[in-house]
């Protein structure tokens, strides 16, 4: 009888640690039977205190993630192995719990593992704000992610993981909560960066901005990966693993696990809380609801897949992404749902959107291109789907009416007009807001219509920087000399490490003056840089600076300043002189293209960095 009661109470508690891993509660803890099976994981494995803890890992560093005033997200990965779990989900809503599991495993560590954490003020633990225990088991790879909570608002705390009953520690992270709705902010610093190529280049933007340590929140608007494999194991430095495109559970796992190996995207981890949301490549190049132009929703398209479909196929990429992402599932009902929104003080909304995966419409998939261009003013597509699309304007909305000065869009792709003829055939773009105007049209009425002030679209995906004032074309008078008209502004900025546009410098920045000549409304164009935007948001202005990187060919801390933006309260559009008339490259629509630290030899068309050795920042 005494034997029962134990059991049973261990059994208790084990089920409360195993919800705190908020893994396990994906897609709903009300709806096991759509999920993770957490009774039958609890029933597989009281046995966590025989575990080696000599064989248990922190294999991934921490990370830390959407910060809100009393609590933030909190992950890390402890396995016995560095390796990621290799079952399949091979049918929908079928979770295999134990076919991946190999005698030896076993035998090395039994499921569950035991982790403790603590958060505190101090580096020391000295002050701790919260603490507890979680488990994790091979069934969500190995991942830990918890909610901190009880802390106070827009304050930084350290936090540490610990294996149960041993002296093994995770690496120290450090995060940030929130400011509170309605606090008095000065400012908030952000990184934004996007697209971030592995295979194609050294993340030194990630690292610069660690290092830098000048801004409070990361925010990525997507390509955090990439889905096609590049270079061999053991011989290219960047090669991919898996080595080919990935398709199942275990390949999206494997990828996301091999970014997260990279030093400089680790300590960005590290050091700060990230905002992210997921742009194509998460998943597959061009996606949209119901395909990518990588996969045709069609048998051909399953059999060369090697048995996976286009949702399947969708379903893993974004299980992957929950399971190793320092996010919050913010509708437990809804596990597609990545769209969600920050009050942070009385300063800024920040609105995070899926112009992608959730209900979009289809895009171009290289072989239809003409197609979309023929469908694009259709009335009846859309880019969010009405479910996000009417959430959307409502945030816009409701962040007018309680106060807040600005209200950040965290966007995948441009929202502006890119007339591209300067260097795409037929000059439309339409895997972009481009090619769906009534979804933009609906937007910009809504913001004219309500005269919404202050609003900043944020956009990666294109690989260039863009700067624009938000304007409705033909709709809505606008002086692109003085900005009248603008409703807002939009800032999309370069990649960390995917190719920009221009076949040399001087070739890049033909492009770019084209492109502003084709626009009236885009006041600066750069398509030769890889690097980040640094948004410094005031009550009085925000300050966007766009930096640079001179090479990602090698693993270095270089940077230069590209050019400065300012946007003043209530003004709805760039200020003038854009730039302050000057920028280091690309080309400005009106004003002075500098190159103080940049120089050409018209000759051989090689360009070079003055000064290069005094922009060193320590590692
Ligand atoms: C874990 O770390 C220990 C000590 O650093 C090492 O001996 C062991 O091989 C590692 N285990 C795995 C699975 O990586
Ligand atoms: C899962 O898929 C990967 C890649 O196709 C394969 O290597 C692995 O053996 C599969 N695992 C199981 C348990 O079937
Ligand atoms: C999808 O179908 C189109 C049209 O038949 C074809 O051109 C394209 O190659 C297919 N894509 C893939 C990834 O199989
Ligand atoms: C969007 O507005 C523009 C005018 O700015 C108009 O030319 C276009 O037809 C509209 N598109 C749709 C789908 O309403
Ligand atoms: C040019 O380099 C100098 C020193 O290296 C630096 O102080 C200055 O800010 C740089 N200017 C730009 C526009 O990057
Ligand atoms: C941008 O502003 C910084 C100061 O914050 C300055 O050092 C840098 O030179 C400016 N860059 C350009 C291109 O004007
Ligand atoms: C740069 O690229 C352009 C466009 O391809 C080409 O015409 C030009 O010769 C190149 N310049 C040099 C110096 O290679």
């Amino acid at each position: 009888m005494a034997r029962f009661w134990i059991t049973l109470s261990l059994a208790s508690v084990a089920r409360a640690s195993f919800d705190s891993n908020l893994n396990y509660n994906s897609p709903s803890r009300r709806h096991p039977s759509l999920g993770i099976d957490v009774p039958r994981v609890v029933k597989r494995g009281l046995d966590y205190d025989s575990c080696d803890h000599d064989q248990l890992n922190f294999t991934h560093g921490v990370a830390s993630g959407d910060p809100y005033p009393n609590s933030v997200i909190l992950w890390t990965r402890i396995s016995p192995q560095k390796a990621n779990d290799n079952s399949n989900v091979t049918v929908e809503g079928n979770v295999p719990l134990y076919s991946h599991e190999t005698e030896q495993y076993i035998k090395a560590s039994p499921n569950p593992i035991c982790v403790d954490y603590q958060v505190a003020t101090d580096k020391d633990f000295r002050h701790v704000a919260d603490k507890g225990t979680a488990y994790t088991t091979s069934d969500i790879d190995y991942t830990i992610k918890i909610e901190a909570s009880h802390l106070e608002p827009f304050t930084t705390y350290y936090y540490q993981f610990s294996v149960c009953g041993s002296i093994k520690k995770s690496p120290v992270g450090r995060t940030k909560t929130s400011p509170d709705r309605d606090d008095d902010v000065t400012n908030i610093g952000f990184a934004v960066f996007s697209c971030s190529n592995y295979p194609n280049g050294y993340f030194n933007a990630y690292g610069n901005v660690a290092r830098k340590d000048k801004v409070d929140y990361i925010i990525h608007l997507g390509d955090y990966i990439y889905e096609s494999g590049k270079g061999t194991m053991g011989k290219d430095a960047r090669a991919t693993n898996p080595a080919g495109e990935i398709f199942t559970l275990y390949d999206y796992r494997t990828r996301i696990a091999l970014y997260r190996t990279d030093p400089d995207l680790q300590l960005s981890h590290q050091k700060f809380a990230w905002i992210p949301v997921w742009d194509d490549h998460e998943v597959a190049n061009n996606a949209y609801r119901d395909g990518s132009s990588r996969m045709n929703n069609t048998e051909d398209s399953f059999i060369k897949a090697g048995g996976v479909s286009v949702e399947q196929r969708k379903m893993n990429a974004v299980r992957a992404y929950f399971e190793w992402m320092p996010i919050r599932q913010v509708s437990m009902d809804d596990n597609l749902r990545i769209w969600r929104a920050f009050s942070m003080g009385k300063l800024v909304d920040l609105i995070m959107l899926d112009t992608r995966h959730y209900d979009r419409s289809i895009t171009t998939l290289d072989f239809n291109n003409e197609y979309i261009s023929d469908i694009k003013d259709d009335a009846g597509r859309t880019l969010m789907g009405s479910h996000q699309e009417n959430w959307f304007l409502g945030q816009l909305s409701k962040s007018k009416d309680r106060g807040a000065v600005w209200r950040l869009v965290g966007n995948q792709i441009i929202f502006s007009r890119m007339d591209n003829s300067a260097w795409l055939k037929g000059g439309l773009n339409a895997d972009q807001w481009d090619g769906y105007t009534a979804s933009r049209n609906r937007t910009l009425s809504h913001l004219y219509t309500n005269q919404i002030p202050n609003t900043i679209f944020l956009a990666g995906d294109s690989h260039a920087n863009w700067v624009s004032d938000l304007v409705w074309l033909d709709t809505k008078p606008y002086d692109p000399v003085t900005g009248s008209g603008a409703i807002g502004v939009e800032f999309a900025g370069t990649a960390v490490s995917s190719s920009g546009y221009g076949r040399n410098y001087t070739h890049a920045n033909t492009v770019s003056r084209r492109l502003v000549e084709d626009n009236r409304e885009l006041q600066w164009a750069e398509g030769w840089f890889r690097g980040y935007v640094e948004l410094q948001v005031g009550r009085e202005e925000v300050v966007a600076k766009f930096l640079g990187c001179p090479t990602v060919a090698t693993r270095n801390p270089y940077e230069i300043s590209l050019a400065n933006f300012t946007v003043v309260a209530g003004e709805n559009r760039l200020k003038r002189s854009v730039a302050g008339g000057k920028v280091e490259t690309g080309a400005l629509q009106r004003g002075e293209v500098r190159g103080t630290n940049l120089t050409v030899d018209t000759e051989t068309g090689q360009w070079k960095v003055r000064g290069f050795e005094q922009m060193y920042i320590q590692y």
